[in-house]
């Protein structure tokens, strides 16, 4: 059982960071609020009545994310991805879709527009958020027990509303739907066939995730971690499995499929296979600071730049360019690959963000 990863190849217009990493994907993080307070993201004590979330005019506006998307796109980016907190929440995210779907990259095409989301609000908005002009969409399933279910989003939101969503995506023409499941040992576990097994059933792409030491509040400890190796024996055990080669160059999932043709999964190996080699990712917080790494505790400050200060007029298109050049070229970014090669209490010790702030 092999699965290969190709280096990242530049795109012919791209930028390329000190690992010649090109930047082809970037993520926009519209809101750090969620509906749900899932216990291995943003647990309740931390994220309870008095946590202080961004205000409005913190956050990016619309023309703000369209111009950091726009640039972006100039410079070799043909993937765009919404994430949050949950994107969902963003009063009028509908608008914002229809913005960024008419990017289009230097050589024409328009840039794969996704979103990651809990499902909580899809089967409200999943018509109209097609009708914006997104591509796809990624849904969080961690469990197929309603019990269990409630018990790690933790605000009681019932199983059956997600996959209510899930089905009027896929109504919609919102796929190919992923499904996006966090392993924990001794939580879910036991449920990684029987998750394959319905998502199978289902037609849509079912990816299980590491549990990662992203943040700094969710307890992570390295015997939580299920190795994707684990979780491919398990299921290929009662459903032989073979590798997929990459879609695309720099995929954080490694593909198997089915060996009778009936469909496929994936497994994000960020603890034990690190895939920094082929990172071609960014993201933007919410409140507008882009990072080069999930795991990196500063980012550049893009908003003061657009907006300007006291002393300083807001940035031009092209000096925008011209930032997110810089700070790309300087990248040298390989967190998950260093921190396999640490201690787990040497990394435990570093400042990291959130991912409900950083988005994933
Ligand atoms: P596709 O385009 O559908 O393949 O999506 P994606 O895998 O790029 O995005 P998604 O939001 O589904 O990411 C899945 C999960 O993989 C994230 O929630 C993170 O847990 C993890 N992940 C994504 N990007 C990175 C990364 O750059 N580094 C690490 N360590 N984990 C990542
Ligand atoms: N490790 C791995 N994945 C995580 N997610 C949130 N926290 C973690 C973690 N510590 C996942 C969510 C969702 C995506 C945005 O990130 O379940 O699928
Ligand atoms: Fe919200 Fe997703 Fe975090 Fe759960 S994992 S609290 S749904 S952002
Ligand atoms: Fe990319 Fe950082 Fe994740 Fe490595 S740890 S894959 S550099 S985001």
């Amino acid at each position: 059982m092999s699965n290969q990863r190709r280096a990242a190849r530049l795109p012919s217009t791209g930028l390329s960071d000190r690992r010649g990493r090109a930047l082809r994907d970037l993520r926009i993080s519209v809101t750090d609020r969620c509906n749900f307070r899932c216990v291995y993201c943003m647990p309740k004590e931390i994220f309870g009545a008095d946590y202080r979330f961004m205000e409005r005019d913190e956050l990016l506006s619309f023309d703000e994310i369209v111009r950091i998307a726009a640039a972006a796109v100039a410079l070799g980016v043909d993937k765009l991805r919404l994430t949050g907190g949950e994107p969902l929440l963003r009063r009028g995210i509908e608008e914002l879709i229809g913005r960024l779907a008419e990017l289009r990259t230097p050589d024409g095409r328009k840039p794969d527009l996704a979103l990651t989301t809990n499902g909580s609000a899809l089967r409200v908005k999943a018509g109209a958020l097609r009708a914006a002009g997104l591509d796809r969409v990624t849904v969080s399933v961690d469990s197929l027990d309603e019990g269990r279910f409630q018990a790690i989003n933790d605000v009681r939101f019932p199983l059956h509303r997600v996959f209510d969503g899930i089905a009027a995506a896929a109504d919609a023409g919102l796929g190919p739907i992923k499904i996006n499941a966090v392993v924990k040992r001794g939580v879910n576990d036991d449920e990684i066939v029987p998750l394959a097994e319905r998502f199978r059933e289902l037609g849509h792409t079912l990816r299980f995730i590491e549990f990662m030491d992203v943040g700094a509040s969710n307890g992570w400890e390295l015997g939580d971690v299920v190795p994707s190796a684990e979780i491919v024996r398990r299921i290929d055990a009662v459903h032989p499995l073979e590798p997929v080669s990459a879609s695309r160059e720099g995929e954080t999932a490694q593909r198997w499929r089915y060996r009778d043709g009936t469909g496929e999964i994936g497994v994000i190996s960020s603890v034990t296979g690190a895939f920094c080699g082929t990172c071609t990712r960014a993201r933007v917080s919410a409140e507008g600071r882009l990072f080069t790494c999930l795991f990196a505790s500063s980012g550049y400050d893009l908003r003061e730049l657009l907006r300007g200060s006291a002393d300083a007029a807001g940035a031009t298109d092209a000096e925008l360019r011209d930032a997110l050049s810089g700070v790309w070229g300087r990248r040298d970014d390989r967190y998950s690959e260093l921190r396999s090669a640490l201690p787990p209490e040497a990394a435990r010790d570093r400042e990291r963000i959130e991912m409900s702030y950083i988005g994933g």
